[in-house]
């Protein structure tokens, strides 16, 4: 290879001799490490302890503090159930949630929350999960009338893809949240600023109007004490806006272009379905890369019905749906309109799930026999689960009588 390569390739070899000497050395040493190396049996593996430690299989918390952000927004602060066996809390990467698994009433029912804290929080011994009560939702209400304080909540380890990654992301991040998609962006934005990700986050937040806006002074104070890395913009789309500095109406093409350089950015997308309907279509116009958009799957979609490719013609109807589970065989009602997970569900079954949103794979079950429809935009599966009838539960709907076989959780 000769200079000129190098340069083109960026390596620079300081010393072969070195190297090759070092080498040399190497069974020598690795000898010499064997005879001094104790005879008894190894009984530990380190590797497999902090695997565990970092995607242990459930968490114990406990709540230790609950404060109110909005009128419909609370955070919860979770500290390890220490008596259940949980010691300290599993690291993760900014963006990531935690599957909650609540009983309501003899039902078991999980539900994905992306942690509102920052890792380094984590290694000081909490998590925060920051949730708005969704009218008429049937886990929302249960948390406002049951969790208090000294609650104990079951939890998976941190789940999911949506992350800066050093090795693939720009270190310039264009956030778009809306709603209550703000609370990953609160993670990566900590993060940022406690220097465990080398990034810069201008973050653009929708609400509907002024109080719905979650961690407002929070998140004002980190942009003045931080301004090098941390930019927030909101945007709100009620009529009258007379908060400062806010543009009045939605995340469009223009107000991404007056407040981001989007050319040398990665876009990180969180919040509800309408959201990326509208947003997506005005990223449109900046011709980006795919890789360059990363969406985070947000749990369940309220409305199928509105999905491109869903038979509206069928959208009233119920369907039988034999579910066998180990050595369970029930047949239980499933609505058109409801994904397979939460007729099971509804009908006490416990089938194993995280995400909720056909991304994890956790929930894959065989379809023997019958039609579903398959959400389009979360449809993950590998192509040999295509071919041979695997389904993800959680965002496939009947099209008529079904059956199917659902893994017990573990
Ligand atoms: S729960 Fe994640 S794919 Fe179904």
């Amino acid at each position: 290879m000769n200079q000129e390569d190098n340069k083109r390739l960026d390596v620079t070899i300081k010393s072969t001799s070195r190297d090759l000497l070092a080498f040399m050395k190497l069974s020598t040493s690795r000898k010499k490490r064997f005879e001094k190396a104790s005879s008894e049996p190894i009984t530990t593996d380190p590797m497999n302890e902090l695997a565990t430690k970092l995607h242990p299989i459930r968490q114990f918390l406990i709540i230790k503090s609950i404060k109110n952000e909005t009128k419909s927004t609370k955070t919860f602060k979770l500290i390890p159930n220490k008596d259940l066996g949980t010691t300290e809390l599993a690291y993760f990467r900014p963006g990531q949630y935690l599957s909650l698994k609540v009983n309501v009433n003899g039902t078991e029912i999980t539900r994905p929350y992306s942690i509102a804290s920052s890792p380094n929080d984590a290694l000081k011994g909490f998590y925060e999960l920051t949730i708005r009560k969704e009218e008429a939702g049937f886990l929302t209400s249960y948390i406002w009338d049951h969790w208090e304080v000294g609650t104990q909540i079951e939890s998976s380890g941190p789940e999911g893809f949506f992350y800066f990654d050093r090795l693939r992301d720009s270190k310039q991040i264009v956030g778009i949240a809306g709603g209550s998609g703000i609370t990953p962006f609160r993670s990566i934005a900590k993060a940022i600023i406690e220097n465990t990700i080398d990034a810069k986050l201008t973050l653009l937040y929708g609400s509907s109007n002024e109080d719905d806006i979650i961690y407002y002074d929070e998140l004002k104070a980190l942009e003045k004490k931080y301004p090098e890395k941390f930019k927030i913009i909101y945007i709100l789309s009620c009529e009258v806006v007379s908060l400062e500095g806010c543009e009045q109406g939605f995340i469009t093409a223009d107000i991404i272009r007056k407040h981001c350089n989007i050319d040398n950015s990665s876009i990180f997308l969180c919040g509800p379905q309408i959201m990326y309907n509208f947003v997506e279509k005005e990223l449109e116009q900046f011709n980006l890369a795919l890789r360059r958009i990363r969406r985070e799957a947000f749990g369940e979609v309220k409305d199928v019905v509105g999905l491109p490719g869903y038979p509206q013609e069928l959208a009233e109807k119920s369907f039988k749906m034999i579910v066998h589970m180990g050595e369970l065989t029930e047949e239980i009602p499933a609505l058109a309109t409801e994904s397979l997970i939460v007729a099971m569900e509804r009908a006490k079954f416990a089938p194993p799930s995280k995400c909720r949103s056909g991304e994890c794979g956790f929930c894959r079950s065989q379809l023997i026999s019958g039609e579903v429809f398959v959400n389009p935009i979360s449809d993950w599966r590998r192509a040999a689960d295509k071919k041979y009838g695997y389904i993800h539960p959680c965002s496939s709907y009947p099209l008529s009588d079904i059956e199917i076989k659902v893994p017990k959780d573990q």
